[in-house]
């Protein structure tokens, strides 16, 4: 394949939004999460790479931290990346950078806000999530080429999981309401892959405060589908999650080093 494989043979153009605007509060004080290095390379950066080293993408837009666009213009210049070499095999990705707000559905916003026309499919990948594989995004972009509104990666559950009455106090006991059938539950990941017109509508009309996009798409009454995810694509939440980010790393090194 050449790069005028792109658009896609189904003619459709991807684009990926990165909400990178959060503080990271839950890793502990420091510099905002996705800036965070990892072997020395901020989070960010690693999200972005996993992003653009899809062929089926040709623009990432990355909302920055409210006060750091800049800063992380900077660092995209700074660093390789995929699209840095338009006659490689990657083809070439376009990159934007956009401020954020004060949740991440305001900061998915405005990314969508700055998407140009003739973008047909939009995902939309946390900067926590630096390590997914290709594979797991073009999983999510052929399910929404195929014809899914909305697509999302998810794992089964290691943990069961029960449904509380949350305490009012930190740490105070609190009451089993139930207990849903783990063989029935998933764990979802990023990326998740939208019709853009779909995303769109979402985001125009649901006003609640949802974790995920999909959980937008569910309340316009659309159907959401799931597909694998990747144990390398967890989220960086907190501490421990670093090391765990690190090993993997380390690991691929290696396998990449025979
Ligand atoms: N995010 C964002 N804008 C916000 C809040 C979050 O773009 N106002 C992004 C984060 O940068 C992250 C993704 O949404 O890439 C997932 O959020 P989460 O893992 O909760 O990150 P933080 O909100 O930064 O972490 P914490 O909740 O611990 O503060
Ligand atoms: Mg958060």
């Amino acid at each position: 394949m050449s790069d005028d494989s792109r658009p896609s043979p189904s003619g459709a153009r991807t684009a990926v939004v990165i909400p990178a605007a959060g503080r990271g509060v839950r890793l502990g004080p420091g510099a905002p999460k996705a800036l965070r290095a990892l072997n020395g390379t901020p989070m960010l950066i690693h999200a972005v790479r996993a992003m653009a080293a899809s062929r089926a993408v040709s623009l990432v837009v990355v909302v920055a931290p409210p006060d750091g666009a800049a800063e992380v213009k900077a660092l995209l210049d700074t660093h390789a990346l995929p699209g840095d070499n338009p006659s490689g095999s990657w083809g070439k990705t376009d990159f934007l950078v956009v401020p954020g707000g004060d949740s991440r559905q305001e900061s998915v916003k405005y990314g969508l806000d700055a998407l140009p026309p003739g973008i047909d499919i939009v995902l939309v990948h946390d900067a926590a999530r630096p390590l997914v594989p290709v594979d797991t995004v073009d999983a999510v972009i052929e399910a929404v080429r195929d014809g899914a509104p909305a697509v999302v990666p998810a794992l089964p559950l290691a943990d069961t999981v029960k449904e509380v009455e949350p305490s009012a106090v930190p740490g105070a006991p609190e009451t089993v309401v139930a207990t849903p059938a783990r063989a029935r539950l998933r764990a979802v990941q990023t990326p998740q892959g939208f019709d853009r017109d779909t995303l769109v509508r979402a985001h125009e009309t649901v006003t609640d405060d949802v974790t995920d996009d999909a959980g937008m798409v569910e309340q316009l009454g659309l159907q959401v589908v799931v597909v694998p995810g990747h144990e390398e694509a967890f989220k960086v939440t907190r501490p421990l999650d670093l090391v765990l980010a690190e090993a993997v790393l380390a690991r691929r090194r290696l396998n990449d080093g025979f």
